[in-house]
């Protein structure tokens, strides 16, 4: 895969949100690996210096991708799909890549869950070469999973009236990490997150590819042949769509952006452009604009280290809730927290860096109605609205501040609801639970634990 190298990027504190970057081709064909393990990307720029080649871009090769993979599961929280749907999903996943579904699809009248079992298992048993391709799959509303995730010290995010998980894809992807956390370290050291209703399996694979990519272009969070991982950076790494497709007049038209995403993506940008502060803000008006491409990125990817540490939020405020969390995090040395709803300090983090890396298949989902965009819309403001992590002065030329804006524009959203960190979990708990109760519950599963490889 070959990458466009990212031009500018931003601090605030610990966090660098690198600019929009792009897959320049999906196959860059045999890059040579000896300048690629040199040292990533630094180096690789250094070497274009010498030998004075464009560095534009930086080519990652075939087999650092796959040594990639091998570190990465993929969860893909579903709802209700076809199970061909999904299956076309699994096809494009990397054959590395650990698969963990998380279902919340209804169980009657049908049971919807087992056909996905039964889909997901002879997939894997077809794909694996004579022995079954490992994975695991649970349904979010197994009352196993919300026993092992009471027990080991998560209970905010059981619902009170059933005592089972909460419905929301932010709920079912934290039950995904939590998976891996338990089952699957040291192996799977990234994890990712793909819809299960993408249409395009090729979209889903160059989405992992771009994931593998991403990581290897860190230089401190990728050595994929240590045995130990050094990692003094997290990556996280969101993907924007080459175009969401829409259908109007009868015609398809390749829209850039998504309806809720181009909402979530210009709030976060004033939050960024408040918090650099006046002098800043004024300096760089116009490149603080448009900084955050990836508000809403239902597909992205980070390393476990991170996934562990980060305040997840419930639903579909979990995405743009990361940037918020995130500067919490790692923007608050120079500014002080006023929030009074703001979630309390976390453990120590190392520094951030977000890649946003815009990809070439179209993104072709299931359609959503006006009611469902505006759900999201408020589920992304209100991630920003109740959890502004830093003073804001008062901003724009109305001299309102970015609450005051926010509620102008839409009243007061919902607020999410935010979660530990998922590394609060006793592990030892939670993994003896889910092995215990896999006869009685839904956790099915093939190869996992899984045998560790190095290297
Ligand atoms: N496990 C689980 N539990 N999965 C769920 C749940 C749930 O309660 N609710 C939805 N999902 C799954 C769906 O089945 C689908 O595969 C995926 O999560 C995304 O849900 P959609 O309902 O299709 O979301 P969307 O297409 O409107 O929004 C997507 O793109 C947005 C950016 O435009 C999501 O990925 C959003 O999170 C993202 O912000
Ligand atoms: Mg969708």
């Amino acid at each position: 895969m070959l990458l466009s190298i990212p031009q500018t990027s931003h601090r605030f504190g610990g966090l660098l949100i690198e600019e929009e970057t792009k897959v320049v081709e999906l196959d860059a064909g045999m890059v040579d690996s000896s300048v690629f393990a040199l040292g990533q990307r630094k180096k690789h720029e250094q070497l274009a210096e010498e030998e004075r080649q464009p560095r534009g871009s930086i080519g990652i090769p075939p087999a650092v991708l796959e040594a990639m993979f091998g570190q990465m599961a993929i969860i893909v929280p579903c709802k209700d799909e076809s199970t061909e749907t999904i299956e076309g999903v699994l096809s494009g996943i990397p054959h590395s890549c650990l698969v963990v579904l998380v279902s919340n699809s209804s169980r009657f009248p049908q049971d919807r869950y087992a056909q996905e079992v039964e889909m997901l298992t002879d997939f894997c048993r077809f794909a694996g070469y004579g022995r079954s391709r490992p994975f695991m799959a649970i349904h979010q509303k197994d009352p196993e999973a919300a026993g092992a995730l009471a027990a080991a010290g998560m209970p905010e995010i059981l619902d009170g009236s059933d005592g089972l998980v909460r419905n929301g894809k932010g709920e079912g992807m934290i039950l995904g990490v939590a998976l891996v956390a338990a089952l699957c370290q040291p192996q799977r050291r990234f994890v990712g997150f793909v819809d299960a209703d993408n249409q395009v399996p090729g979209a889903v694979n160059e989405y992992c590819k771009a994931y593998a990519a991403g990581f290897a272009m860190n230089i401190n969070s990728a050595s994929c042949t240590a045995a130990v991982p050094t990692v003094a950076t997290n990556t996280m790494v969101r993907i924007v769509w080459g175009s969401k497709p829409k259908v109007k007049n009868g015609q398809i038209v390749y829209d850039r952006d998504g309806r809720s995403s181009r909402v979530a993506n210009k709030w976060l940008n004033y939050l960024l452009a408040d918090i650099s502060g006046p002098d800043q803000r004024v300096a760089s008006a116009a490149s603080l604009t448009n900084i955050v491409v990836t508000g809403n990125a239902g597909e992205h990817a980070m390393d476990m280290d991170l996934a562990l540490k980060l305040r997840l939020a419930s639903g579909y405020a979990i995405e743009p809730f990361h940037f918020v969390d995130l500067l919490h995090q790692l923007a608050t040395s120079t500014t002080t927290t006023t929030s009074t709803t703001a979630p309390p300090a976390g453990p120590k983090f190392k520094p951030v860096k977000i890649l946003q890396i815009r990809t070439r298949n179209p993104h072709f989902h299931r359609p959503s109605d006006e009611s469902h965009i505006q759900k999201m819309r408020r589920a992304a403001l209100g991630a920003i609205y109740h959890y502004l992590p830093l003073r804001t002065p008062p901003g724009g030329p109305d001299g309102l501040s970015l609450g005051d804006r926010i509620r102008a524009c839409i009243g007061i959203p919902p607020a999410p609801l935010v979660y530990p960190p998922i590394e609060r979990l006793d592990m030892a708990v939670f993994r003896a639970r889910i092995m215990a109760d896999r006869k009685a519950g839904s956790f099915a599963s093939f190869g996992v634990p899984e045998k560790v490889v190095q290297g």
